[in-house]
């Protein structure tokens, strides 16, 4: 893995936007994988400026997102659908048949519906760089503990913990759903490369236990040792508690000499 440690959310934002940009500079059909949630938001709007001021084009690029709630009314501007268009795909040039979000609609077979999701995957060619956070209990996607390591596009149930996390952005009173449709742990690992953001003092231990605990089912992100091309951008806060930053540290200088093709 190679961790990047920005001195702040901005820095962290602007960088993720940054390699992002660069891989659709190098493959502009990139396809895709984005993540929804507060980490991201800061990199969506960098990349929104980037297409305004800098031209970045989108218009070949194919996203598939992570995960989507599931059984929230269509057009819920908490919807991850929603919340895309507004951050991102309403203000970049890109056809609406270019964007693939899970249809957490309620209906009858999850299985058929989720199948689907993955032949769309394997049909565009696979995801060439995903996108991903982490949450607190070390999850990716909304693969929870104890998801199989080998899963695939799934409906989940949330933990209470993932629950409280989300009420923030629901109305007073409203109760945020309980399960989620995400693409699983096998499924993100096929990526050609991940990029994982994570910001602030409430993902340290999480990310510390994702980079240098046990390959576990209890901290989905752990499954991350497994994949070859990972890369880490944390804020300080984030990466408060990792043991090794003097070695990530001199690792990334010596990826600049010797494999400066492997950053971005
Ligand atoms: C959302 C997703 C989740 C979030 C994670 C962190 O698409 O896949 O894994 O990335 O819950 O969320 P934030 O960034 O809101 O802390």
């Amino acid at each position: 893995m190679l961790v990047f440690i920005a001195n702040n959310y901005a820095e962290l934002s602007r960088e993720a936007a940054r390699m992002i940009a660069n891989a659709m500079r190098e493959k502009p059909d990139l396809r895709l994988g984005l993540a929804t949630g507060d980490t991201q938001q800061g990199m969506y709007r960098e990349l929104v400026r980037m297409h305004r001021e800098e031209s970045l084009d989108f218009s070949r690029v194919v996203t598939f997102n992570l995960d989507e709630y599931i059984g929230l009314p269509a057009g819920h501007p908490q919807s991850f659908r929603a919340a895309m268009h507004k951050s991102l795909f309403d203000h970049v040039n890109i056809a609406e048949s270019q964007i693939h979000i899970p249809d957490g609609s309620p209906c009858d077979n999850f299985d058929e519906v989720c199948a689907q999701y993955e032949e769309e995957i394997r049909h565009a060619g696979g995801i060439d760089l995903q996108v991903v956070g982490i949450g607190k209990d070390g999850h990716i996607g909304f693969n929870e503990p104890t998801s199989s390591l080998a899963s695939r596009t799934r409906p989940k149930t949330l933990t209470q913990q993932t629950i409280e996390d989300n009420r923030h952005s629901f109305s007073p009173g409203e109760e945020p759903p309980a399960a989620a449709i995400t693409t699983g742990i096998g499924t993100i690992l096929e990526a050609r490369r991940i990029l994982l953001l994570a910001s602030g003092t409430a993902k340290a231990k999480a990310v510390a236990l994702a980079v240098e605990g046990p390959l576990t089912a209890s901290v989905s992100a752990s499954a991350l040792q497994m994949h070859r091309e990972v890369t880490l951008l944390l804020d300080r806060e984030a990466a408060a508690n990792l043991q090794h930053l003097d070695y990530y540290r001199k690792s990334l200088e010596m990826t600049r000499k010797l494999t400066p093709n492997r950053l971005w």
